[in-house]
């Protein structure tokens, strides 16, 4: 590009309708990294944005394989005195059961009243292609970008980002960036921005009761031998309190507890607690002595995920099962261990199981919390972003959720994270009928504009905090 910059807003309003239009294509693979049956997609998916960003001006993009599936690697260097910046994000997506619930088919995005339906939409791919569809702005405007920008895309993350942390190891000179920015959360509302500055930690196990060493006759020995499925019950029941407080043994031992500012500052952030419950049809429920906000973000979880067990056909089967099994996960705040909570968690339920029950434990992944440095340059500056973009004062979130690269990252690179995404609380993500609202997205690259100018300002030195 030469002679006159053109206007930054308006090149990168005018890649709203390529925003959209690449994510409709994208949603079409359905890269399910928790399928088996989907890696050929998780792989096609790669494929995508590897070509997709080499078309909005990243000048080399690569796949990194990985034992698990594949992560995109893109990069464009304008110039090494110049501060350089990482955005990380994920292709993989959450699987779609059940799907009879979803209103549109959810690999052929629909777009419905300024919204995106399909899986993916919010989580992650609309925030990539924010990112990779607001460098093409910059360059239609100015023919350079104001930093050196990398991107990384994992394609396990919602499977646990088992692989990760290898990955970045092995790829650390790649990687290495001033800062890095998460986009892959999300705002408490349309018209409040929001930056997120913690996010919980997780574990998640698998436990199986076993009580005999065959299914049985229920009538020849129903009354008379335990129930797997009845143990596993009471077990279940019995890991919290009535007033909601989980009952494992040292399980809070190492929660680090809010300051009374800590939690009025939590407390001040305007959340509409009974929107946020009625919006999804759900029930105020956990632990007694917090709010709603705070139950969601700073205080530890112990969540029943999935349960079987025994005839799930159609009719009646008069069979005690020889086993029951249930899926459950913890939530973690700072500063709990993965693997402590995963001890005692563990213990309890094998203390607690009647004798004869045999209680199988396993952990399927966890992942650290995080906490992102407060009154840090690099994150005031992305407030400021917001704050100018949606012509608010931007309020600093903590998120119930976890993204565990994000600890790897901050680990390895040794570099400041931002928690910079526009989801909303209400984008279904995981559940059917996920979706986007796509002014977020737009909104999203304008901020994201500005912020990359505002680093450039603050330069390498600065951006060091
Ligand atoms: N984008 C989410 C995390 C998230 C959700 C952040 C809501 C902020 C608000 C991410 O893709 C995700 O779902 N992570 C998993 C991690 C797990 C599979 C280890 C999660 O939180 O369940
Ligand atoms: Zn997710």
């Amino acid at each position: 590009m030469s002679g006159r910059e053109l206007p930054l807003e308006g090149c990168i309003s005018a890649r709203e309708t390529a925003l959209v239009d690449g994510l409709k294509r994208w949603v079409a693979i359905p890269s399910i990294s928790t399928d088996p049956a989907r890696t050929a997609d998780v792989i096609a998916s790669a494929e995508f944005l590897h070509d997709y960003a080499i078309s909005c001006g990243l000048s080399r993009a690569e796949i990194w394989e990985t034992e698990g599936h594949p992560a995109v690697f893109a990069e464009r260097t304008e110039d090494p005195a110049l501060p350089t910046v990482l955005v990380y994000g994920h292709h993989d997506v959450q699987p779609v059961d059940p799907l009879e619930e979803w209103e549109a088919a959810p690999f052929q995005a629909l777009e419905r009243d300024g919204k995106l339906l399909g899986r993916g939409t919010a989580d992650d791919k609309g925030h990539i292609l924010m990112h990779l569809e607001a460098i093409r702005g910059i360059l239609d405007a100015r023919g350079r970008l104001p930093v050196n920008i990398k991107l990384i895309a994992e394609g396990e993350e919602e499977d646990g980002s088992e692989h990760f942390e290898e990955l970045v190891v092995r790829h650390r000179d790649r990687l290495a960036a001033d800062v890095v920015v998460i986009s892959d959360t999300g705002m408490l509302a349309e018209d409040l921005p929001g930056l997120t500055v913690g996010l919980r930690g997780m574990a998640y196990w698998e436990v199986t009761v076993t009580t005999s060493s065959t299914d049985l006759h229920s009538g020849v020995y129903g009354g008379a031998v335990l129930n797997p499925i009845a143990v596993l019950a009471e077990l279940l029941a019995g890991l919290h309190d009535g007033m909601g407080h989980i009952t494992v043994p040292g399980f809070y031992d190492r929660v680090r507890e809010l300051t009374s500012d800590e939690r009025a500052e939590l407390a001040a952030v305007p959340f509409d607690e009974s929107g946020f419950l009625r919006d999804v049809g759900a029930t105020a429920g956990g632990e007694g002595g917090y709010s709603v906000m705070e139950r969601r973000t700073i205080r530890p979880t112990l969540e029943l995920c999935g349960i079987w067990g025994g005839y799930q056909g159609p009719g009646a089967k008069t069979v005690i099962p020889a086993r029951a099994s249930a899926k459950l996960s913890s939530r973690l705040v700072p500063d709990q261990l993965a693997d402590d909570i995963t001890r005692l968690v563990g213990e309890h339920l094998r203390r607690a199981a009647p004798p004869g029950a045999e209680v199988d434990f396993s952990l399927i992944h966890d992942g650290r919390w995080v906490l992102t440095p407060s009154r840090h340059p690099a994150v005031d500056a992305a407030a400021a972003a917001l704050t100018k973009v949606w012509g608010r004062e931007t309020v600093f979130i903590r998120e119930g959720g976890s993204i565990p690269p994000v600890a790897t990252l901050a680990d390895q690179l040794g570099a400041p994270c931002v928690l910079l995404g526009v989801g909303l609380p209400d984008d279904r993500i995981h559940a059917p009928n996920e979706r986007v609202v796509l002014n977020q997205l737009f909104k999203g690259m304008q901020a994201v504009g500005l912020l990359w100018d505002r680093y450039a300002e603050l330069g390498r030195s600065g951006l060091r905090g």
